[in-house]
């Protein structure tokens, strides 16, 4: 990735704005932990480095939430940006500055760079029909209406694409539009929004993305085929008011979109840093001698390798030199899901879980490639206590007792090359570091930790104990272990920061560059030793995963950004609202209407996966006796096949058949929710019985 002429520059590195609109759970965390842990390294051989964070905090979302809880976005986004900072102190992730898209200094990059762009003729105005709800007095965003698809005629369907047959289309197609946030109808509203033209910048775009040396040749690829084959499309950088965000200075009642200033966040952070520290942000963000790494999660691609160069280099700035992409945190090979737990927050992982396991456990999963990365619930405890408890800690836990008195041997003994092995082996691990293939580090670091193991089971210190006459050679294994403690420790400093403290002070020199692991200690006095880290205990794991799915019926959900141009969220179907504001109740009926509706107990008897169908399970339900129902319901995002088989559900039972690409449905599953994750099944109290009438 870097080569060894350029090691004299100096490093600015960024992980991804988070949104203020939600808070950061453990898939946010294999981003920053991914970007900690490089820059640390870094930091450790000696670059020059510094790592650039912001919160990100405009959009329709954060305006439309505060309004909710009735308070000023303001309000809103210093709270949240203060439970950003505390997640991600927690998580040792250790930013150089921390600043907000909403500051003064954005605000001034991004006039500047606008009025660049327009000088270069990169803007054009253009008449945009919207959707408007007259009542809330706001444009609304695709996933703000719900109306019937246009294409299979399915209800309460959003306003981008139809959850039952995966139609897209405009929110203007649907039939009987409705806006969730009022209820009222949304009207055709024409107002002007600004474009970037980039096809304009197309061969130098080709040129960037397609040389080979600022992207994953994955992602190469990926643009190659998906945007580069075509037309740039215009990109509508503008949303008229009302809008929570910089409003355009050329443009009266117009804003920059969230997505135009969030990026230059970067620079604007990374200016505020320069004011703290006498630095000229031109040495940072204009100047070859510095290289720009960003890393940031697949879903936001485009935003940084096509948007966001494009910018950079017309207003004059700096290009990344390298993007790295990353692929999705999956827990049990599952989308994160709120419904089952799953959806775990940093705070919540905190109260029960050491930081340390998750950092070493991502650091042992995550690669260069941009792909999707697994947390399997018990490999991670296994693996924590296997590796870091067992074959680390234990390397310290049972030998420091034996040198508490005598500190460490004068000169150090020959240990059969162990520890010079270690030095060798250190650039490797080094290199993969830098490659950002933390997995293969973790494994080269616990072969070392193997053979360290080895020594100590051979040498036997606590049989050396027993025997007086043996005591200088005691001294002379403890000096060796301890010494291969603390290479192992300088290794994973990157990755556990607090072992790597807590060694230092244990061995009394504390662990400050790459190099000491190059040099073993000795005659040096040992500290008492504390314990350095527990294994992990599942019930806290269990009580984590518990409490999660508790919070998650409780609190309001939070609206998903339209920003991500990410199929994954525009499924998502979380809507920042309450369920009465988003659904409003329907006019009044009789008993006699509702007596038409016959709801019957019923119990799944097969659950199958329907291939064709991203969000639809085939369900066989029981209504007792010989009566059985095929019923085809969107409720995949939100359970397992499992989880389904044998449990009991509510159906409308005498819903007229309708046939489907699938099959035929002879009923509808009755449940509550947004859609996508977001759906609850109802279910019945003990005693009921398949075939029960619902009353
Ligand atoms: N605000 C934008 C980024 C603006 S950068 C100028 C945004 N925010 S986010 O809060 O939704 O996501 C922040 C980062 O976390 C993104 O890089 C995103 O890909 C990453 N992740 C969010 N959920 C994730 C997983 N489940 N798994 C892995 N990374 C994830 O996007
Ligand atoms: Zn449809």
């Amino acid at each position: 990735m870097i080569d060894q002429k350029s090691n004299d520059k100096k490093l600015l590195v960024t992980a991804a704005l988070p949104y203020a609109n939600g808070h950061i759970h453990i898939g946010h965390l294999v981003e920053y932990i991914q970007t900690d842990i490089w820059v640390r390294f870094q930091k450790l051989t000696g670059r020059r480095c510094i790592f650039i964070c912001a919160d990100d905090t405009h959009g329709t979302a954060i305006m439309i939430r505060a309004r909710q809880e009735g308070r000023s976005e303001l309000d809103l986004i210093a709270q949240m940006q203060a439970a950003h900072e505390k997640d991600f102190a927690g998580f040792g992730i250790q930013f150089d500055h921390y600043g907000s898209t909403n500051s003064a200094e954005n605000y001034q990059l991004c006039s500047e760079i606008w009025e660049k762009l327009r000088s270069e003729g990169l803007i054009r105005e253009a008449d945009v029909e919207q959707l408007f709800d007259p009542q809330a007095g706001t444009f609304l965003a695709d996933r703000f209406v719900k109306g019937t698809c246009p294409i299979c005629k399915s209800p309460d369907e959003y306003g981008d694409n139809c959850n039952k047959c995966s139609a897209t289309y405009s929110p203007s197609d649907l039939i009987d539009p409705v806006s969730t946030l009022s209820g009222a109808t949304p009207i055709k509203k024409t107002a002007k929004h600004l474009f970037v033209q980039l096809e304009q910048l197309r061969g130098f775009l080709t040129e960037w993305t397609q040389s080979g040396e600022h992207l994953q040749p994955e992602i190469a690829n990926y643009l190659k085929g998906h945007f580069l084959g075509k037309p740039l499309r215009d990109w509508d950088v503008s949303r008229p008011e009302p809008y929570f965000g910089f409003a355009i200075p050329d443009s009266p009642g117009n804003y920059w979109y969230v997505w135009f200033d969030a990026p230059i966040g970067y620079i604007a952070s990374t200016w505020q840093w320069c004011k703290e520290h006498q630095e000229d942000l031109a040495d940072w963000w204009k100047s070859d001698q510095t290289q720009i790494h960003h890393f940031i999660g697949k879903d936001i691609t485009y935003f940084h390798t096509l948007f966001w160069p494009g910018v950079l280099r017309s207003a004059g700035y700096a290009l990344p030199t390298f993007v790295h992409i990353h692929g999705f945190l999956t827990v049990d090979k599952e989308k994160m899901a709120k419904s089952k737990g799953t959806m775990i927050r940093a705070s919540k992982y905190l109260e029960l879980l050491d930081p340390s396991y998750l950092r070493y456990y991502y650091a042992s999963k995550l690669g260069s490639r941009p792909e999707d990365i697994d947390l399997n619930l018990q490999e991670f405890i296994a693996k924590v206590d296997s590796d870091l408890v067992g074959k680390v800690v234990n390397l310290a836990s049972r030998t420091a007792r034996f040198v508490e008195t005598t500190g460490l041997s004068l000169e150090y003994p020959h240990d059969g090359g162990l520890y010079a092995a270690g030095v060798v082996a250190g650039e490797k691990i080094a290199e993969a570091y830098e490659q950002g293939e933390y997995s293969r580090a973790m494994r080269l670091i616990m072969e070392l930790a193997d053979a360290a193991n080895g020594f100590v089971e051979n040498t036997a210190p606590w049989t050396l104990k027993k025997d007086p006459g043996q005591h200088v050679r005691l001294q002379e294994v403890c000096t060796i272990v301890l010494n291969l403690f603390r290479q192992l420790c300088v290794y994973l400093t990157p990755v556990l920061p607090q072992l790597s403290a807590q060694c230092g002070k244990f061995m009394q020199r504390d662990i400050v560059a790459w190099s000491d692991s190059q040099q073993p200690l000795v005659g040096t006095q040992i500290s008492k030793f504390e314990h350095l880290m527990q294994r992990v205990d599942p019930k806290k794991v269990q009580q984590m995963i518990d409490e999660s799915k508790e919070a998650s019926k409780t609190e309001s959900p939070v609206a998903t950004p339209a920003a991500t141009i990410s199929q994954a969220a525009s499924a998502a179907g979380a809507v920042g609202v309450e369920p009465l504001v988003a659904e409003p109740l329907a006019p009044t009926c009789t008993i006699e209407d509702f007596a038409k509706i016959d709801l019957r107990v019923a119990r799944v008897i097969k659950a199958e996966e329907v291939p064709e169908a991203k969000k639809l399970v085939k369900l066989t339900v029981s209504l007792g006796g010989d009566e059985t129902r095929t019923v085809f319901a969107g409720i995949k995002a939100a359970y397992s096949l499992e989880q389904l088989q044998g449990r009991l559900v509510v159906i409308v039972a005498n819903l007229q058949p309708r046939q489907m690409k699938f099959g035929l449905s002879e009923g509808m599953v009755t449940a509550a929710g947004a859609g996508g994750t977001e759906v609850f099944l109802l279910g019945v109290d003990s005693g009921a019985k398949p075939g029960h009438r619902v009353h």
